[in-house]
């Protein structure tokens, strides 16, 4: 077996200069974390052994300078091979917040009146996909398998493509493939170009049926592919198209509950707030997760269910991210604005209803307040997926309710989950209340089902799949030279 190339954007790093010096962060992100339970199996499980190499590609939005100090001074601390890739700032500027973040993001989550079309986001785009392009050509040797993630790198396959024919490579977006009405909205070039790039692949994935379903039209449409259901033929190769919604790590969170950091922290939460029911949710701050609306929820939830005052709690962590991006820093004015009002209109001398954080949470402290929690409350407007659902509903031990949009991709997953329209505000408030006074058993009884099957498709499941359909593909791709 050859060696296994990953490459997404980010790598699993990223270095915060701080006054005290360098600080070294694990990303953060569903991508990351479900590759990195790939990489920690390793030793235990015959699949994840199976490669000769790992190698992680990724790029660096710190100067070179910084990571050749961190990696000196011992800080990158991985068992996988890392290439990193320093984009010049001006360029990678225009690739990730630009036509990344400005654009895609946007368009592909719904939201077409924040997608900013500029010509020179586009050109940045495609430059530092050449030069993912660059890295991979220069390291790549036959019998190697690529596997490309994610939305930044959809030119990509395309261009490997282009320069080794014969590589097996793979795509898989973490992010919702939306409907073609919203997708023929993007340019015409670039949209053909987005799809051209993701037709050099021999598999592209995506988490449901329907961004499946969505892919295979635009294709059809716009780049006039032929295609039997989700097989596509285009210049002459043959490129699946399949669903595999990806998993957590399952044993991970539920193990935590055994963990001596993580009870301590729980326990201490627990004594706490010993008389009030625990809401909780946590998200990278990001105007597709519907903060705003589920602050709205939660304060009508407090006007219509006024016995709920005063024993119940809301701990809402919001994790800073792309603050480079205005619409992202004006998100943070605005929630942070209505966290206050609803803080002033319901506290009383000895309770606030809602606990804000605008920040990192360490493992051991996202472990402890997930089993702490009586009810998980997430409620975006659009989601790929949501592995923080996954996760919950993976931490609670006997006790836990998750209330979830059914705009997430997790939707289709856990249907035991009070799911609930998130711009419905009244909808969700009520699903509070529903919540709180669901009986122990009700509670015990919906979990059971989510976890066995979370725990039956778990990351690794996930990861397995796709690169078994993968060397199934490229088998079925060379029986037709
Ligand atoms: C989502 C995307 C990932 C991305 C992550 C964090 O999960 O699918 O590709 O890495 O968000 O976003 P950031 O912009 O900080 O990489």
């Amino acid at each position: 077996m050859g060696r296994l190339i990953i490459i997404s954007n980010r790598l699993p790093f990223s270095i915060d200069k701080t006054g005290e010096g360098l600080i070294v962060r694990q990303s953060s992100g569903g991508l990351v974390s479900a590759l990195k339970s790939f990489f920690e199996r390793r030793g235990t499980d015959s699949f994840a052994n199976q490669y000769s190499e790992e190698i992680w590609v990724g790029s660096v939005d710190s100067t070179e300078e910084d990571w050749r100090s961190a990696e000196a001074e011992g800080l990158i601390d991985a068992d996988f091979i890392i290439e990193p890739i320093f984009p010049p700032p001006a360029l990678y500027n225009g690739y990730y917040t630009g036509f990344s973040n400005s654009a895609i993001w946007p368009l592909f989550h719904y939201f077409p009146t924040l997608v900013e079309y500029k010509k020179e986001y586009f050109e940045a785009y495609l430059k530092v996909n050449q030069l993912f392009a660059d890295k991979i050509a220069s390291i790549y040797e036959p019998g190697d398998v690529i596997w490309v993630h994610d939305y930044q790198l959809m030119l990509l396959p395309n261009m490997l493509r282009q320069r080794m024919p014969e590589a097996s490579i793979g795509f898989f977006l973490h992010i919702p493939f939306p409907s073609y009405e919203i997708f023929r909205l993007m340019p015409s070039d670039w949209k053909r170009a987005l799809l051209e790039g993701l037709l050099g692949a021999d598999l592209v994935g995506f988490h449901t049926y329907d961004y499946v379903q969505h892919f295979v039209q635009s294709a059809k449409m716009i780049v006039k592919v032929e295609s039997q259901f989700n097989t596509i033929y285009y210049n002459n190769r043959v490129v699946k198209a399949d669903q595999f919604p990806i998993g957590i790590d399952y044993e991970k969170f539920r193990d935590a509950s055994l963990d001596e950091t993580v009870v301590g922290i729980s326990s201490a939460l627990e004594e706490k707030f010993y008389d009030q029911k625990i809401l909780f949710s946590v998200d990278r701050l990001d105007y597709t997760k519907g903060l705003e609306h589920r602050l709205e929820s939660f304060e009508i939830f407090l006007a219509l269910y006024p016995e709920w005052r005063e024993r119940v709690v809301f701990i809402l962590n919001v994790i800073p991210s792309r603050d480079s991006i205005p619409t992202y820093n004006e998100r943070r004015k605005l929630i942070e604005e209505r966290v206050s009002t609803i803080n002033g209109k319901y506290s009383t001398l000895q309770w606030q209803p809602l606990i804000y954080r605008y920040n990192h949470l360490s493992f051991d402290e996202l472990c402890a307040l997930y089993q702490v929690a009586d009810v998980a409350l997430i409620t975006p407007l659009r989601d790929g997926m949501n592995l923080v659902a996954k996760e919950y509903i993976a931490s609670c031990i006997d006790k836990g309710v998750l209330i979830l949009s059914e705009l997430t991709g997790a939707a289709s997953e856990l249907n035991e989950a009070l799911i609930v329209n998130p711009t419905d505000t009244t909808e969700v408030a009520n699903a509070i209340n529903q919540a709180l006074i669901m009986p122990l058993m009700e509670q015990r009884s919906r979990l059971s089902y989510m976890q066995r099957r979370l725990a039956e498709y778990d990351v690794l499941r996930w990861l397995k799949d796709f690169l078994e359909q993968l060397s199934a593909s490229k088998k079925d791709q060379d029986a037709l030279r």
